[in-house]
């Protein structure tokens, strides 16, 4: 098993996270329950910061999308990262957890008038334009709202591959997302962008993927950027003084995943952008990434308490968890696999073959395919590891289950962050119309 951050087997034999035993966070707390190691999230944020720091002049920013509440913010904050956020609700969640808007990045390929107007309002720092109906209409705005300097990136689609799955890959030229580097639409861009009155053009952005394992994409997208930052100043004589790689580097999800490491990444990356800056003779621009999954998702765990079984005889053992698709939708979306251990017998031999299948009623609920486990009875904690990262940021109320609570574990402490939802949070927003009262 690939235990992280502050896991460990306890003298009893059940897995420990942050000092307090597993079993016993199940019982205060109930399950289905996201567990977040606040050390090992602590850890991964100080690490992937000085990585960076340690190559020259860089700026890590958090992607919320991947988990984001107010604890996690101020965690996130309290390093010195910056962040990324998609939406009008992700930056509210930003602002009322004091993060210093101007570290803020705001980005998407289709920001309402609502989401603009808030972003502005709230002071975020760069706002990264993803399309020329987006850049007029920020200048639109500004106009109106007498606002002058608004520090904006563009979004490039630099055209790499990046071996991940379709749905997650975003860099490729056929893709929904940003200015179109090899059409000459991105250079037409950024020449726009600087004949905006309210505008400052202060950077350019990329983003080529998530779950990443190899270094070379990383490298390639670099040198294909710092090459466009030559081609601007040669067109258009113009200095591009940021550039944001943005995030995707891969981690352990299941035997056989064999992610890098943030020193690597940093050095890849920092590197190349410095040979780059040389060979082409332009200055070296500030560097920023955005890694979401490699800093939430290994330090998240979700326990669940295993239920019902089903025998299909000559074919499979199913046990069913209380929770499922709708607490962690990306094996039925992606086919994403996960490792899991039964929690109140982590030092007991793995010896039987089962599929753990969610409560949701659908047949794709599946958690994991064909796991082993040891000899799994009803009421016994099922521990599933790595899903910090897009498990509570997607997950949804299917079948009207109620999204389960999380708790931020560290040195023998549990305090809840999330609060489990109820049944009437189910129906808070239900609408009686008077004739069917
Ligand atoms: N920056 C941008 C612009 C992004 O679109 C993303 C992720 C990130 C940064 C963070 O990437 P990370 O370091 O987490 O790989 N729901 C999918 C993942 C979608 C990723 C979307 N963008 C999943 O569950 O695998």
């Amino acid at each position: 098993m690939h235990y992280t951050g502050t896991m460990r087997i306890s003298d009893k034999g059940h897995l420990e996270i942050g000092g307090i035993d597993s079993v016993d966070l199940a019982k205060k707390f109930g399950t289905p329950l996201w567990v977040i190691d606040e050390n090992g999230l602590r850890d991964n944020c100080r690490r992937v910061k000085n990585a960076f720091d340690s190559h020259g002049d860089a700026l890590v920013i958090y992607a919320s999308k991947t988990l984001s509440n107010m604890a996690i913010l101020k965690i996130v904050a309290s390093h010195g990262l910056g962040l990324d956020v998609v939406s009008g609700g992700e930056i509210y969640t930003a602002h009322k957890a004091g993060f210093p808007m101007e570290k803020v990045f705001f980005h998407g390929n289709n920001k309402s008038v609502e989401e603009l107007i808030l972003a502005l309002t709230v002071n975020v720092g760069r706002i990264v334009i993803d399309n020329f109906y987006e850049l007029n209409l920020l200048e639109e705005i500004c106009e109106k709202l007498n606002i002058h300097g608004q520090e904006v990136y563009l979004r490039i689609t630099p055209g790499v591959d990046a071996h991940t799955h379709d749905f997650v890959k975003t860099g490729l030229i056929d893709s929904k997302f940003g200015f179109t580097l090899t059409d000459g639409q991105a250079l037409k861009g950024v020449k726009t962008a600087l004949e905006k009155e309210h505008l400052i053009l202060a950077g350019l952005h990329c983003h080529i993927g998530s779950q990443i394992f190899t270094l070379e994409p990383f490298q390639h997208t670099a040198a294909i950027m710092m090459k466009f930052l030559y081609d601007i100043k040669q067109d258009l004589g113009f200095e591009i003084r940021e550039l944001d790689l943005g995030g995707g580097l891969g981690i352990y999800y299941f035997a056989g995943d064999e992610p890098s490491t943030y020193e690597k990444w940093a050095e890849t990356i920092m590197n190349e952008v410095a040979k780059q800056a040389l060979e082409l003779g332009i200055t070296k621009p500030k560097v920023i990434v955005e890694p979401g999954r490699s800093i939430a998702g290994p330090v998240g765990t979700t326990l669940y308490t295993v239920g019902s079984h089903k025998v299909v005889e000559g074919i499979r053992k199913y046990i069913a968890v209380d929770g499922g698709m709708a607490d962690n939708p990306r094996p039925a979306l992606y086919g994403s696999k996960y490792s899991a251990i039964i929690a109140n017998k982590a030092n007991q031999t793995a010896d039987e073959l089962v599929s753990v299948a969610g409560k949701c009623c659908e047949s794709g609920d599946m958690l994991a395919w064909n796991v082993n486990l040891p000899q799994p009875e009803a009421g016994d904690i099922l521990a599933v590891f790595a899903t910090g990262a897009y498990n509570y940021s997607m997950s949804s109320n299917y079948n009207r289950l109620p999204r389960p609570a999380m708790v931020l574990v560290a040195d023998g402490q549990a305090d809840v962050i999330v609060a489990r939802e109820s049944y009437d949070d189910i129906i808070r927003n239900d609408r009686l119309p008077a004739r069917l009262e």
